[in-house]
């Protein structure tokens, strides 16, 4: 399976912070926030990975990543001319992800919980039919909303609905076999002129082969979106990694703890950024494995 973080997008609710600097570069505490939809792809087991982002921040995606061989994935990416939606990322990727099945993940979406990779590989290894991850929320009509039916069955989905009927909003995660490319490329845009992922759900959907996760309730889906909500999500990572000692993602760890990388990997990187809390619990990790 092929992943895609789509970090495109203009920012503007983030203005003027975002004048300059791409949104999902912004730091969320100690990392830069695109870190995080990162380590869930690699959570998932996923080490070939498409970042799309606008144009004037390529260079930066590139400085920051590289080739991907520092965490033992690969990392290629793409431009988004415009933000034009999120179902354009399968039109953009459609190279990248060949005959493949597909994860997306959206560049400025956070996830926090225990037992994620067991769930994420679930859905990657669901052959056929999308899946996606639905949360409940305080505030459904920022977000695609999914009604269900007594059986925990989707019914409908519909994208910032003014009166939602149910408080299930759709994660920035996706995972879809590669007729998503078809679907994709024959969707017409929306009134707010762009490609929806909600129109590529509710197409597997009417095929009977959308499955929905819930995300429990112990777990964090975080927003960026806006001023507080950024702060909120960094002080979310800084309580928990303060209490707890241990990293929320560190690409690094996963990559080690997953066997992308070996234990002279993960030293290198540590000795990299040994002045930071960040370089030392590399060190740290190392020196427990030996
Ligand atoms: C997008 C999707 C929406 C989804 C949300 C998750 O919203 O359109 O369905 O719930 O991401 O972050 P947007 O970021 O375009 O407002």
């Amino acid at each position: 399976m092929k992943g895609i973080v789509l970090a495109g997008g203009s920012g503007t609710r983030l203005h003027p912070l975002t004048l300059a600097v791409n949104k999902q570069l912004l730091p969320v505490y100690d990392k830069p926030m695109i870190f995080y939809p990162v380590s869930v792809l690699m959570l998932a087991g996923i080490r070939e990975i498409l970042i799309i982002t606008s144009p004037e921040f390529l260079d930066a995606y590139k400085r920051l990543f590289g080739s991907g061989a520092q965490y033992g994935v690969s990392f290629d990416y793409a431009v988004q001319p415009k933000p034009e939606g999120l179902a354009q990322a399968f039109i953009i990727g459609s190279g990248f992800v060949g005959t493949d099945n597909v994860g997306l993940v959206l560049g400025d979406n956070i996830f926090f919980g225990a037992n994620m990779s067991p769930l994420l590989q679930k859905a990657r290894e669901r052959a056929k039919g999308a899946t996606i991850f639905t949360y409940h929320v305080d505030n459904p009509a920022a977000y695609g909303v999914v009604t269900l039916d007594g059986n925990g069955r989707p019914l409908k989905i519909v994208e910032k609905p003014k009166q939602p009927d149910s408080p299930w909003a759709v994660t920035g995660l996706y995972f879809y076999d590669n007729r998503v490319l078809d679907i994709a490329a024959g969707l017409k845009p929306s009134p707010r002129g762009e490609l929806e992922i909600t129109d590529v759900n509710q197409a597997y959907l009417d095929a009977g082969d959308l499955h929905v996760e819930p995300l429990p309730r112990g777990y964090a889906w975080l927003d960026t979106g806006t001023q507080d909500s950024l702060l909120e999500a960094a002080e979310f990572v800084r309580t928990i990694q303060h209490r707890q000692g241990l990293q929320i993602a560190c690409l690094e760890e996963i990559a080690f703890l997953h066997g992308f990388i070996g234990r002279d990997q993960l030293l290198d990187r540590g000795h990299l950024f040994e002045k930071t809390p960040y370089g030392q619990y590399l060190l740290r990790l190392a020196a427990e494995h030996k």
